[in-house]
C-alpha cells in the first residue's frame, strides 16, 4: 500500500475515533477551518510528557482556569505556578513553562511563534514539543515522534532494529507518512492509535484501521515489536 493510503486510512480512522480531551479540537471543525489555541496544545503537550491523559485533564483544566492565556501566566507568582503543579512531578517541566511564558509574553507580544523552527528555539521546548505545537496548533507538515509513534511504524514497516538504534530510522519512517494536507489530525491519529490500538503487549490488530499494510502483523511479530536493547 502506498504511503499516502496509509494516512489516508488513518485521517478517516481518526474522523471517528479521535478522542475527546479538552485541549483539542476534533477532526470536523479542524475540517472547517478551526485550529486549537497554541497556548493550550503547548501546555498540554508540556503535561503530557511522562505523565498520562486522564491525570493531565484535571491539571491542565485548572492552569488554564487561573491562567487562561501565556500573558497571565507569565505574570504569575512562580510559587503560585510552582503550587498548581504540585503532584504532576519532573519539577523542571514547570520551570521551563514559566520562562517559556515570560519569553513568548515578553520576545513575541504573547503570540506564540508558528513555526517548528522558532518553536524550538524557547526554553523547554524540545524537537517533540516543537513539531508537536507547529502540526496541532498551526498545522505545519512537522512530524511528531514520541513513543507511540515510534511503536506504530516499528509495526508498520516491521522495523527489527532494536531501539534506541532504530530511532532515525522511525522517524525517516513516519516523516515519509506526514501527509501535506491534515499533519495536525495525522499527528493525533498517529498518537491515538498507538495509545489505544497498537498498545505494547495485545495490540487490537482486528479493529486497527492499518492492519492490512503493516507488515509486523503479515509476520505475526507485531507484539515482539519494537525491539529494545538490553539496558
Ligand atoms: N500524547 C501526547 N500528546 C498527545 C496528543 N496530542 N494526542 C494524543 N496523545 C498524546
Amino acid at each position: 500500500m502506498r504511503d499516502e493510503a496509509v494516512s489516508d486510512a488513518l485521517l478517516e480512522w481518526y474522523d471517528t475515533h479521535a478522542r475527546d480531551m479538552p485541549w483539542r479540537v476534533g477532526p470536523t471543525a479542524r475540517k472547517a477551518g478551526v485550529l486549537p489555541d497554541p497556548y493550550a496544545v503547548w501546555m498540554s503537550e508540556v503535561m503530557l510528557q511522562q505523565t498520562t491523559v486522564a491525570a493531565v485533564k484535571e491539571y491542565f483544566q485548572r492552569f488554564t482556569a487561573r491562567w487562561p492565556n501565556v500573558t497571565a501566566l507569565a505574570a504569575a507568582d512562580d510559587g503560585d505556578v510552582m503550587g498548581e503543579w504540585a503532584g504532576l512531578g519532573y519539577y523542571a517541566r514547570a520551570r521551563n513553562l514559566l520562562k517559556c511564558a515570560r519569553v513568548v509574553a515578553n520576545d513575541y507580544g504573547g503570540v506564540f511563534p508558528n513555526t517548528r523552527d522558532e518553536l524550538l528555539t524557547l526554553p523547554g521546548i524540545g524537537p517533540y514539543t516543537a513539531a508537536a505545537i507547529a502540526s496541532i496548533a498551526f498545522d505545519e507538515a512537522a512530524t511528531v515522534v514520541d513513543g507511540n509513534v515510534e511503536r506504530v511504524m516499528a509495526r508498520l514497516f516491521a522495523v527489527e532494529t532494536p531501539l534506541p538504534t532504530s530511532k532515525p530510522e522511525l522517524t525517516a519512517l513516519a516523516e515519509r507518512l506526514t501527509p501535506l494536507q491534515r499533519p495536525g489530525c495525522h499527528a493525533q491519529a498517529v498518537m491515538d492509535l498507538g495509545a489505544t490500538i497498537c498498545s505494547p503487549k495485545s495490540p487490537a490488530c482486528g479493529i486497527c484501521p492499518v492492519q492490512s499494510p503493516c507488515a509486523a502483523r503479515k509476520k505475526g511479530i507485531q507484539a515482539e515489536l519494537p525491539r529494545k536493547l538490553p539496558k
